[in-house]
C-alpha cells in the first residue's frame, strides 16, 4: 500500500543525524534510553496502560507480601522505612506503587507496634528520565502531620545495572515493568559480520537463534548485575519485589510473546519492521541504519528469573509466577474496530511514548517522527490486526533478603 505521507529527500541536511547516530549507539544505553517525558498524547504519561494493568494484576501479591514482610523496629536497621521503586519513569504508576506500600506498612506499624514510622521513597531511573514532571505531579509537599503525603521523596538518577544506593540502605524495592530493558543491543546483533546479526529486523521476537542467543546471554548478565546489587542494598529481611515483560514458556525463547496472535499485532513486530522498511523504500535511510535500530528488550521466563535469583544468592524466593495481560478492554477494542485511524494514533502514541528517546538518538527527530508517521499508518491500514487480541506477559517475583 502507497503512504501518503510528504516527506523530504533532503539526505543532504539529515546527514548530520546519521553521523550522531552512529557515535551515540556505541557503548551502553544509560544515555539516552528513557520512556518519553511530559503529558502530550505522545507521553508515557499518557500511555502507560499495559504497565498500569500488570501494577493491577500483581497487587494481591504485592500486598500479600508485605503483610509478611517483618516489621524493622527503630532501633534495629531503621530510622525511618526505606523504599525504592527502580525503573520508576513518570506518571501515576510509581506514584500509586509507592502510596500502595506505604499506606499497608503504616497500617502494620500502627496496628502491631503501637508507632508510626517515617517513610522515605526513592523514585529511581536513568538519568534521562523526567524526573520534573514526575515531581511535579507528586502529591503537595508533605504537611507536618503527614496528611497529604507520607513520605518524604527523593530522586535518584542511575542504572539500575549498577550500585544506587549504600549498603543496607533499603527495606523494599519493586521494580515495575522495566527489567525488560537490557543495559545494551549485544554487539553481535548489530554487526554484519556476525552470525547473529539481525538483519531487516527491529525487535528478536521470530528471528534466528543466534539473535535470541546474544540476546539471552545479555538478559542473563544483565539480571545477574541488578540482583548483586540489590543484594547490597537491600537489608537482610527487607523485600524485593519485581515485575517485569516475560514470556509464558521457557523453550523457544524466539517466541518472546508466546503467542502467535500477539506477535502479529505487538508494537514492537510486524508493523515496526515494516514501518522502518517503508523508510528504507523511500530512500530516506539505508539499510545500514535500518538494520543498526534494535529495540533492546528481552521477555524473560519463569525458570530464568529463578536461576538468576538462585546463583546470586542471598534471597529467598517468595514467589515466581507468569501472569498474562490483555492489550486493552472489550470496549476500548470495539471502539477501535469501528475506528483503526483512531487505533493507529494511539498504536503510535504508544510507540512514541516507549521508544521515542532511543530511536531519536538513532535517527535524530525528523526522521524519528517519520517512522512513527509511517508506524501509524501501517498500522490504521491494517484492519485484519484489529480483529486480533494481544497479549503481554509479565513475570511476578518476590524475594527476601536473608
Ligand atoms: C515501561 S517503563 C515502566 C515504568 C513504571 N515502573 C511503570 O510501571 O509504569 C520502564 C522504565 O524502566 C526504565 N529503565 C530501563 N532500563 C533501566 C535501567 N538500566 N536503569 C534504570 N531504569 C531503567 C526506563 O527508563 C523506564 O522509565
Amino acid at each position: 500500500m502507497k503512504e501518503s505521507i510528504a516527506i523530504s529527500t533532503d539526505r543532504e541536511a539529515l546527514e548530520p543525524e546519521y553521523k550522531y547516530c552512529l557515535q551515540t549507539w556505541a557503548g551502553g544505553l544509560d544515555r539516552f534510553l528513557s520512556m518519553q517525558g511530559g503529558d502530550d498524547d505522545g507521553s508515557y504519561a499518557k500511555n502507560s496502560e499495559a504497565p498500569a494493568s500488570a501494577i493491577t494484576i500483581c497487587k494481591p501479591l504485592f500486598l500479600v507480601a508485605i503483610q509478611s514482610l517483618k516489621l524493622f523496629r527503630r532501633e534495629e536497621e531503621m530510622d525511618s522505612v526505606r523504599i525504592a521503586d527502580l525503573g520508576c519513569a513518570t506518571g501515576y504508576n510509581t506514584l500509586a506503587t509507592i502510596d500502595m506500600v506505604v499506606e499497608s506498612l503504616r497500617h502494620r506499624y500502627i496496628q502491631e507496634c503501637g508507632l508510626e514510622p517515617e517513610f522515605e521513597a526513592f523514585f529511581s531511573d536513568l538519568p534521562s528520565n523526567d524526573f520534573n514532571s514526575l515531581f511535579r505531579s507528586l502529591p503537595a509537599a508533605m504537611l507536618s502531620d503527614g496528611k497529604t503525603r507520607r513520605y518524604f521523596a527523593a530522586g535518584v538518577p542511575g542504572s539500575f545495572y549498577g550500585r544506587l544506593f549504600p549498603k543496607r540502605k533499603l527495606h523494599v524495592v519493586v521494580s515495575l515493568s522495566a527489567l525488560q530493558w537490557l543495559s545494551k543491543i549485544p554487539d553481535e546483533v548489530l554487526d554484519k559480520r556476525s552470525p547473529a546479526w539481525n538483519k531487516g529486523r527491529a525487535w528478536i521476537d521470530g528471528a534466528k537463534g543466534e539473535v535470541v542467543e546474544a540476546y539471552a546471554k545479555q538478559s542473563e548478565e544483565d539480571l545477574e548485575s541488578f540482583l548483586r546489587c540489590r543484594k547490597e542494598e537491600i537489608v537482610r529481611g527487607g523485600m524485593l519485589f519485581m515485575v517485569m515483560g516475560g514470556r509464558p514458556r521457557p523453550e523457544q525463547p524466539e517466541n518472546q510473546l508466546g503467542d502467535p496472535d500477539s506477535r502479529a499485532k505487538h508494537p514492537f513486530t510486524t508493523s515496526m519492521d515494516q514501518a522502518w522498511q517503508v523508510l528504507l523504500n523511500e530512500g530516506l535511510i539505508d539499510e545500514e541504519t535500518r538494520d543498526g535500530f534494535n529495540i533492546p528488550v528481552y521477555m524473560r521466563s519463569t525458570e530464568e528469573v529463578e536461576r538468576g535469583i538462585k546463583r546470586c544468592g542471598g534471597f529467598e524466593i517468595q514467589r515466581i509466577e507468569y501472569q498474562k495481560i490483555v492489550e486493552h478492554s472489550e470496549e476500548k477494542h470495539e471502539e477501535w474496530i469501528k475506528d483503526p485511524v483512531s487505533y493507529g494514533r494511539a498504536k503510535a502514541n504508544l510507540v512514541r511514548a516507549t521508544l521515542r528517546p532511543i530511536v531519536e538518538t538513532h535517527l535524530g527527530p525528523y526522521l524519528s517522527e517519520e517512522l512513527f508517521k509511517r508506524y501509524e499508518n501501517r498500522v490504521s491500514s491494517d484492519t485484519a490486526l484489529l480483529h486480533k487480541t494481544c497479549f503481554y506477559g509479565v513475570i511476578i517475583a518476590c524475594a527476601i533478603r536473608k
